[in-house]
């Protein structure tokens, strides 16, 4: 029997169904995607609701008169009055292993006009961090083949590392050079784009296709034009992804294009709910927006699968301004940060990646011994370098060890330039890292060592044991001698090549 009360207001001389008042409700007000309910006592937050029998929402807000539910779609067609029914459901979204190679929207299902996935299980987009006694550290280089990140600032399988920067200083680059380089490695990608339009979104489609890195890369895809609830779930959605195939065991990279635009678009919401707004009008509570997406990601133990996800957010920064609420905020809850500049970009400096203001925290456990013996000392000559330079302009006096460490940063840094889709596999990488440590590029004039580096890239590739190769620069503690024997012939031959260019 239903339970029912009896209301004993002259006004509403009726008997209420306690029920009908728990899972129904009645809009009171529409606002910019928001939908705001009376009723639906029962309602939990995230529970999906059902208005007019057709739209669906998803409960955001929770205050005490009324509630506020975000729609999945922009519905002008909703009026004041309409019934909204709780479906008792929590928001969930499909996950499949069909969805690789294809564009997806935040509910999981293909909007890139393929066939629609036919098997997926429902996901919760909202989940806690893995439990402390589930996880181990970062052990496991996750190699981006950019020399300057893998050599300096290296990340690792379920490192949490911050891209940031300001518009235009190639962000969205080292992440896709990222995804590009897992080719082959065994590693599943999600790019989660938020608030991106469509067009862009295909682009970003075409180019991983063109490389064969669509097959194991989804992207998700929360553009512009849909409705701000589909932008705020996308980067919880890509991550519930994520987790069912790191579940599995897979080795996931989840890369956030971008939280500062997820910020705003949270900023709107909260403000419609009429929240106070804190430090830069961002809500209370964006800390825990963040910071609840991000510590999700990490390096599952033996016993549970040794899956991973490894979190590459993106920040646009205003001016260079690090010390900007969101841009701090994500710096303290990632393992580090690359820093993206403006200057070194204009200047020619690509990847513009600060090295002063760039640091991994966990990444160098994950190095392999080859790379962390090659890598040791860069930083340092870096630094050193860029102490120097300061000199440079008014002292003439320099002595010499001063002017080697000035041309060894030089080098470095030209080494360091990296052009679209020109990744490095492991043993190129330590080639070029080796070339520099026995000193075979002092000599050369800088528009030698841009020239130097490609034509000793390219002959590395060309060797007919190429593969074995990078499979041994990972493995070994110590360069075997066939291989330094190899190197230094390369060496030699590229050099000459660059005195005679017909060889
Ligand atoms: N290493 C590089 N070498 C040459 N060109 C690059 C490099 N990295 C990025 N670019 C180019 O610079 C432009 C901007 O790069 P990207 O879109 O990655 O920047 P962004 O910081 O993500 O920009 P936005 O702020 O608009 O999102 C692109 O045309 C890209 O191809
Ligand atoms: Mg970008």
């Amino acid at each position: 029997m239903k339970e029912t009360i009896n209301f004993n207001i002259s006004k509403f001389d009726e008997t209420l169904d306690l029920d009908y008042i728990k899972y129904h409700g009645r809009v009171e007000r529409i606002s910019d995607g928001i939908v705001f309910c009376s009723g639906l006592e029962s309602a939990k937050l995230h529970e999906l609701i059902l208005i007019d029998n057709k739209y669906t929402g998803i409960v955001l807000d929770l205050s005490e008169s009324y509630l506020g539910i975000g729609l999945f779609e922009d519905s002008p067609e909703i009026k004041e009055g309409m019934e909204a029914v709780a479906t008792k459901q929590l928001f969930k979204l499909n996950a499949s292993h069909e969805q690789l190679g294809t564009i997806i929207d935040t509910l999981g299902n293909r909007i890139d006009g393929g066939a629609p996935i036919s098997k997926a299980v429902g996901v919760p987009a909202f989940n806690l961090a893995q439990p402390i006694m589930s996880i181990e550290d970062v052990s496991k280089p996750l190699m981006t083949g950019q020399l300057i990140i893998d050599a300096l600032t290296p990340i690792g399988h379920g490192q949490r590392q911050l891209v940031l920067g300001n518009r235009q200083t190639g962000k969205t680059q080292i992440a896709l050079e990222t995804i590009l380089n897992q080719k082959g490695k065994n590693v599943r990608c999600i790019y989660v784009a938020i608030g991106q339009k469509m067009a862009y979104i295909a682009d970003i489609a075409e180019t991983l296709e063109k490389s064969g890195a669509m097959q194991y890369t989804t992207i998700l895809s929360a553009s512009a034009s849909t409705s701000i609830t589909m932008q705020y779930l996308a980067p919880y959605a890509g991550m519930a992804i994520a987790e069912y195939w790191a579940s599995e065991g897979e080795r996931v990279v989840i890369v956030f294009d971008d939280l500062s635009k997820h910020a705003d678009t949270y900023r709107t919401i909260s403000l419609l709910f009429k929240r106070p707004p804190g430090r830069e009008a961002y809500p209370g509570d964006i800390f825990y927006i963040h910071s609840s997406l991000l510590e999700r990601a990490s390096q599952l133990n033996v016993d549970n699968g040794s899956g991973s996800i490894s979190a590459l957010p993106i920040i646009e920064l205003l001016s260079d301004d690090l010390t900007a609420y969101i841009p701090t905020n994500i710096i303290s809850i990632t393992d580090g940060q690359l820093y993206l500049k403006s200057e070194l970009f204009n200047g020619g400096q690509k990847p513009a990646i600060a090295t002063g203001e760039s640091v991994s925290r966990v990444g160098a456990n994950a190095q392999y011994p080859l790379m962390q013996e090659y890598s040791s000392r860069l930083m340092l000559i870096i630094s050193q370098y860029s102490e120097l330079k300061e000199f440079l302009t008014f002292d003439n006096n320099i002595s010499k060890e001063n002017l080697i460490i000035i041309k060894k940063g030089q080098i470095l840094l030209e080494l360091f330039k990296q052009g679209v889709q020109r990744g490095y596999s492991e043993a190129q990488e330590l080639i070029l890292l080796y070339a520099f440590k026995h000193d075979h590029m002092l000599d050369m004039s800088i528009p030698e060592i841009a020239k130097f580096k490609v034509i000793l890239t390219e002959k590395l590739a060309a060797e007919l044991e190429f593969s074995e190769y990078n499979r041994v620069v990972v493995e070994e503690t110590v360069l075997p001698e066939p291989m330094v024997a190899v190197f230094d012939t390369l060496i030699a031959s590229s050099r000459e090549a660059l005195t005679c260019p017909q060889q």
